[in-house]
């Protein structure tokens, strides 16, 4: 996949695409200011970028739950109306509903698209097992830590087999070898699926390991400002994170980043990774 697949075969379309929010204070905020961007079929994009620049916004927009301001957004050449059965979204809060096991949540997708209870069942099963819940099923939400309602979140995301995978911080409540293993998963389920994934991440080496190619947001107003192509062989293993390819490639995208006060260095060994609020620090 190279950039002019991307321009000549998209599969996600945003065409000069604002998001205007009002507050309840009656103020404007302009979270995306004219966006334009094409994702090729089974491209893997990776979008960094400071806190509030609009990520989860632009990925909200592409899954349908939110409507834009202006502009167009299109997936398979279809404009994007509400959610829809060819997408799946990992949210950056997991939502799972309370009163439904592990199992029933990860079946969700089979209360909207027509695939049948058993298929979905399997399935559910398949990728519970995959992010290391098989043993969790049929527990509630509630019972689990906050990286253990991620992972739900991810196989819920992944049991309709969507084409397009939007990943809002999948991994940011995981430790790093989980986060490390559900790397390796997520590039398997992407080479053998041939999905095209949109995924959000504040860790500039995750988003090298993961990226055919990375975008950079800058907030106020929420702009792409830099597109870096990562041309390092697939698949990619744990040990690329030493090679000074990938090195240079990291390198590279931090510069984007110096001036930013808050680069550091977290205990869990990712990395630098871009400011987020305390409150959402790995
Ligand atoms: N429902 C909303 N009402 C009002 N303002 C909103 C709403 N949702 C988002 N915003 C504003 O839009 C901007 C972009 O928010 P968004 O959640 O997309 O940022 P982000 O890049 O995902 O940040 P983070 O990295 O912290 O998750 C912020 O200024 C935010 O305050
Ligand atoms: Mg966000």
């Amino acid at each position: 996949m190279t950039w002019e697949d991307a321009v000549t075969h998209p599969l996600i379309e945003i065409e000069r695409v604002s998001k205007t929010f009002t507050t309840r204070q009656g103020a404007l905020v302009t979270a995306l200011d004219d966006i334009s961007l094409r994702i090729g079929r089974s491209e893997f994009v990776v979008i960094v970028g400071p806190s509030g620049c609009g990520k989860s916004t632009l990925l909200r927009l592409i899954s349908g739950v939110l409507p834009a301001s202006s502009g167009a957004v299109r997936v398979d050449g279809t404009p994007v109306t509400g959610p829809r059965g060819d997408i799946g979204m990992v949210f950056q809060r997991p939502a799972l509903l309370p009163w439904r096991t592990v199992l029933s949540n990860a079946m969700l997708a089979a209360d909207v698209t027509p695939m049948s209870r058993t298929e979905a069942r399997r399935r559910a099963e398949r990728f519970l097992d995959l992010v290391g819940l098989a043993e969790f099923a049929g527990a509630y939400p509630g019972e689990l830590s906050g990286g253990m309602q991620q992972r739900v979140g991810i196989a819920r995301a992944l049991v309709h087999d969507p084409k397009v995978l939007l990943m809002d911080e999948p991994f940011g409540a995981l430790d790093a070898l989980t986060r490390d293993h559900m790397s390796l998963e997520l590039q398997r389920i992407w080479m053998e699926d041939e999905k095209t994934v949109l995924f959000i991440t504040h860790s500039i080496q995750e988003a090298v390991f993961l990226a055919d190619r990375v975008l950079v947001m800058q907030a106020r107003p929420g702009r792409i400002v830099e597109e870096i192509a990562v041309d390092l062989p697939r698949p990619r293993t744990l040990r690329m994170l030493n090679s000074d390819a990938f090195g240079e490639h990291v390198a590279a995208l931090r510069r984007h980043f110096e001036n930013e006060e808050a680069m550091s260095e977290p205990a869990g060994g990712h990395g630098a990774v871009l400011p987020v609020p305390a409150k959402e620090a790995p």
